[in-house]
């Protein structure tokens, strides 16, 4: 395909593979060979791929509108999709704007945070992804590639200290960069002139490493010192991917602002941002829009996605087998000491070796051998991550570890 391809070059690919079909955690190719799918499409599949509720969901809309744009009418999906993201939500999230995509939404939460608060800078945490935007870039730090070339970027992001996750004192560590974060208020920016601060509650491209709870405290209660917003950047994290609906649940956090997208909609591309009333109500009416903000088959695959998301068992199934995953990655830590940290949270699971080469290695023979999709990632590229379609059953996770098993023996 290389030479005579019309598409563009620019994606550094996983796999050679082209998908025709796929169900659940399976993708089939052009040969008809089927895959087992662990990486959901870097985590959006979440209800499996081509779930059937979300396919009938998708095809009936289709049928009845394609497209409907908010400033010219509005449609009869967004209430009740709002409605039951504020029943799925924390507490503090009521009012949603809805959007195309992660960076979108990333955008437009700094958007309105300057607006809520008459503030013009913002805070991101060392290490964290938050978009491929000219802003959303700068607010990145977990890839120098992602940025290479495409300076100079945006002013008014400032990037605060991340504990490293493998301290051995991490009661220390966190201490530490939360004194980083009071010195870049006394150094760089006065917490008067901060919007908001952006937190991933697990760290996602720079390899799944879960934000320590205490560290998310302190962050929450400098932002309640100082009046800066809590925002919490659920894009990978979101619907049921670490066993809960959303990750900040399990700290004592109420976020000002959460950004959702991926598992949102099963993999089908829409966004949104949830946020308190009194935020909305501080946004100029006309100061945002788009034209396939809020589109009504994105709103029918959403709703049908959280019906699925919210099926009793749905999220212990979640839990029951990303415990099962971890344990078994343990394990494998026996077979190898090359395999440094398995950590994570649910089914957003993290595998890393001492080396880049050795996990791309590890990535290329579960793919040959074993027909299994991984996927590396991390800022030295040394992280195999793990993050299935959500219905993901004990048998596939037992498959996918075994084809792990064999890799690591065949690669070491
Ligand atoms: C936390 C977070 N925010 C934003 C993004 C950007 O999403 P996308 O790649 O869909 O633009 C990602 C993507 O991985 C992410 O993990």
């Amino acid at each position: 395909m290389t030479g005579s391809s019309h598409v563009s070059k620019v994606w550094a690919k996983t796999t050679d593979l082209q998908v025709v079909s796929g169900h659940g955690c399976r993708v089939v190719d052009v040969n008809g060979v089927e895959y087992l799918d662990f990486t959901a499409g870097i985590a959006a599949a979440s209800t499996g791929h081509s779930h059937p509720r979300v396919v009938q969901a998708i095809s009936e809309q289709a049928g009845r509108f394609i497209h409907a744009q908010q400033n010219v009418y509005t449609h009869d999906l967004l209430e009740p999709l709002a409605g039951r993201l504020a029943e799925i939500t924390p507490e503090s999230i009521d009012t949603f704007f809805f959007a195309n995509s992660s960076d979108e939404v990333l955008e437009v939460a700094v958007k309105v945070a300057k607006h809520a608060t008459g503030r013009h800078s913002i805070i991101v945490l060392d290490g964290a992804f938050h978009g491929r935007t000219h802003l959303t870039m700068a607010m990145s730090t977990s890839r120098s590639i992602d940025r290479a070339g495409y300076g100079p970027l945006p002013s008014g992001v400032f990037i605060a200290p991340f504990p490293d996750p493998h301290a051995s004192d991490q009661e220390a560590e966190i201490s530490a960069a939360l004194r980083g974060l009071d010195r870049l208020f006394a150094t760089q920016v006065a917490p008067s002139e901060v919007a908001a601060i952006f937190v991933e509650p697990v760290i996602s491209e720079r390899g799944y490493i879960p934000t320590p709870a205490a560290f998310i405290r302190g962050l929450a209660e400098r932002c309640r010192e100082h009046g800066i917003l809590f925002v919490a950047d659920e894009v990978q994290s979101g619907f049921g991917r670490t066993g809960k609906m959303f990750a900040i649940e399990a700290h004592d956090v109420e976020p000002d602002m959460l950004c959702m997208a991926k598992g949102i909609a099963s993999g089908f591309p829409f966004a949104a941002l949830g946020m308190r009333r009194s935020i909305d109500d501080s946004w100029r009416v006309g100061s945002q829009g788009g034209s396939s903000n809020g589109n009504p088959i994105g709103c029918a695959a959403a709703l049908a996605t959280i019906d699925v998301l919210t099926e009793p068992g749905f999220l212990d199934n979640v839990h029951a087998r990303g415990n099962q995953l971890i344990d078994a990655l343990r394990e494998m830590q026996q077979l190898d000491a090359s395999l440094r940290y398995v950590r994570g949270r649910g089914l957003m699971v993290a595998t890393e070796f001492d080396s880049a080469d050795r996990a791309v290695a590890v990535v290329g023979h579960c793919l040959r051998e074993s027909r299994v999709i991984l996927m590396p990632a991390g800022t030295r590229g040394r992280t195999v991550r793990w993050m299935p379609p959500l219905v993901v059953t004990s048998e596939e996770i037992s498959e996918a570890v075994q084809a792990f098993g064999s890799a690591i023996r065949a690669t070491s």
